[in-house]
């Protein structure tokens, strides 16, 4: 991060220090037309900030110092900015809609190759859909079971819930991530083998989870048809009709036994948190249909135009990432809470944790060294009114400060009553409160017992943005999904982080490979330290080994 452009910013965050949000809106009656902005469908009023129009251009001017634009063309333009890895960062080609363009990676336009997985996809889902895609019993297919973990999993589930109005209702989507066995078998439970797809989702086909949960998928798959009375070779030869592939990785996915043919790729300059636009959104183009998809790719595409062309201070991504780092960096906040007032948005605080956080969780600078200075911090949230009756208390009152998007939608897919007007009013009461708090005075003016005020008052002076949209729709989630993806990569650009690689996640998985032949093996070799020999030992103890 720039060191003098920082200090700037510092230096008005001191001069600053005495003002609450509560003056600043007195001083200036125009704050709430100021600080909003409209891109894509949403609609973004953070004038509930700890800003004014020196702290935004002192900001911006940290987004400049970090070469920012050009930054964003490289990514656009399928540099190879994941440098670690050797790869060029392209989820943006994958919604790219304009016929004339051309990405290049390593001389090839991927364009054509991205357009024409498209197409396989429709093709696949409409078959599916209108059931002329039949089971081993010449039935169509009810049930898809989505077997992923990670990006292969947590975009298609919040979207499959987040569009739920959209899909097929007379089929059931379900999705197993965990190793956990329970997760497998609950799911089996729902269903019948000869009116179930098993899509195994996996970029690399080798993720411990993933590999594990599809095997076993096969076998009870393989031991339902013979309980239905198909001969062995019959069975093996039904698991083309009932499995298909989602991979970048065509020799894992044939040597598992789905056939080629079945196989829906994506590239490796898709990075699992990125991909729910690449083939990995299968299941939910099965859910919705191919033109619902398009439409959502449409809202992606409308994000991407608007933070590749708008200048930084109407940048709706840009901003967010810049308010973002004022509160990590300025005032030392930890955490930021996403907090969707839509039901259908539930999962989506759940997607962003792994779009953020395995994004921009690192502590070494592009050139290795030791950062001096936070990077990305923890993101988490629930659906609106819940986290009211939880988790609010210590964000209202709390010695945290926990800045917060608010995420609603004017309209709701389903009018019951004034249920929707109760949950905006919510929605909305709740950035009031949090920005202009209750005063001493207050309270005793109101008769509060005097004992009992400090424990009524509210600080207030808490920053929160509310983004807003007509509706959620395939088009609005695609724009919704691509502003925070561009929010974290303009983070990552000024903290000057890899945002793309993952290196983090590595170790755990090649110490599970020895922990796991130590629980196995006839006699565990002894090699670790002693908790982690003690816990291995009393596993084995209760399993009678
Ligand atoms: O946990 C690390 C990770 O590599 C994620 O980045 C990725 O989304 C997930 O595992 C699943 O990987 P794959 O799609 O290759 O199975």
């Amino acid at each position: 991060m720039d060191a003098q452009a920082w200090e700037k910013v510092d230096e008005l965050i001191d001069k600053n220090q005495t003002k609450t949000i509560k003056d600043l809106f007195a001083e200036d009656k125009d704050r709430a037309a100021k600080f909003s902005l409209e891109a894509a469908g949403w609609f973004l009023d953070y004038s509930k900030n700890r800003i004014d129009e020196a702290t935004m251009k002192a900001l911006i001017k940290l987004a400049e110092k970090a070469n920012l634009k050009e930054e964003i063309e490289k990514m656009f333009t399928g540099k190879k900015i994941n440098a670690t890895e050797g790869r060029a960062v392209l989820h943006t080609a994958l919604r790219n809609l304009d016929k004339n363009d051309k990405v290049k990676v390593d001389g090839k336009d991927v364009l054509k190759d991205v357009r024409k997985v498209l197409d396989q996809m429709g093709d696949f889902s409409d078959a599916v859909r209108r059931g002329q895609w039949k089971g081993f019993a010449g039935k169509r297919i009810k049930n898809v079971v989505n077997i992923g973990i990670g990006g292969s999993d947590l975009g298609p589930v919040m979207a499959n819930i987040a569009l739920t109005p959209y899909t097929k209702r007379n089929m059931k989507f379900f999705f197993v991530s965990n190793v956990d066995s329970t997760h497998l078998a609950e799911t089996l439970r729902a269903v019948k083998a000869n009116e179930t797809l098993f899509i195994i989702a996996s970029k690399t086909f080798t993720t411990q989870e993933t590999m594990s949960n599809a095997l076993a998928a096969k076998e009870w798959f393989l031991a339902e048809a013979k309980k239905a009375g198909l001969k062995k070779a019959d069975a093996e030869a039904a698991v083309a009709k009932h499995f298909v592939a989602v991979s970048t990785a065509a020799k894992e996915v044939a040597a598992f036994g789905i056939d080629t043919k079945n196989m829906f790729v994506f590239w490796d300059w898709v990075g699992g948190r990125y991909s729910l636009p690449s083939a990995i959104g299968l299941s939910l183009m099965l859910a919705i249909g191919r033109n619902n998809y398009k439409k959502l790719l449409k809202g992606y595409y409308k994000m991407d135009r608007h933070f590749r062309t708008a200048r930084f201070s109407r940048n709706m991504p840009v901003i967010l990432a810049l308010l973002g780092i004022l509160y990590v960096n300025g005032y030392g906040a930890e955490s930021y809470c996403v907090l969707p007032y839509d039901q259908y948005l539930s999962r989506f605080p759940a997607y962003l944790q792994q779009m953020d956080m395995e994004s921009n969780g690192k502590c070494v600078d592009k050139d290795g060294n030791p950062v001096t200075y936070s990077t990305g911090p923890i993101e988490w949230g629930e659906p609106g009114t819940n986290g009211q009756h939880s988790f609010y208390q210590l964000i209202h009152q709390g010695t945290h400060l926990i800045p917060c998007d608010f995420i609603g939608c004017s309209k709701t897919h389903n009018p019951i009553g004034d249920l929707h007007d109760k949950l905006m009013a919510n929605l909305f009461a709740q950035t009031e409160a949090l920005a202009f708090g209750k005063t001493a005075e207050e309270c005793a003016a109101e008769g509060v017992d005097k004992k009992l005020i400090p424990f009524k008052t509210f600080e207030g002076n808490k920053p929160t943005n509310t983004l807003l949209c007509d509706q959620l729709t395939p088009e609005t989630l695609g724009a919704l999904v691509a502003l925070y993806e561009h929010k974290v990569f303009v983070q990552g650009v000024i903290w000057n982080v890899y945002s793309y690689d993952q290196w983090g996640v590595q170790l755990g998985k090649v110490l599970a490979k020895g922990v796991l032949s130590d629980l196995t093996a006839k006699k565990p070799s002894g090699k670790h330290d002693a908790s982690t020999n003690q816990l291995i030992a009393r596993y084995r103890k209760a399993v009678g080994r």
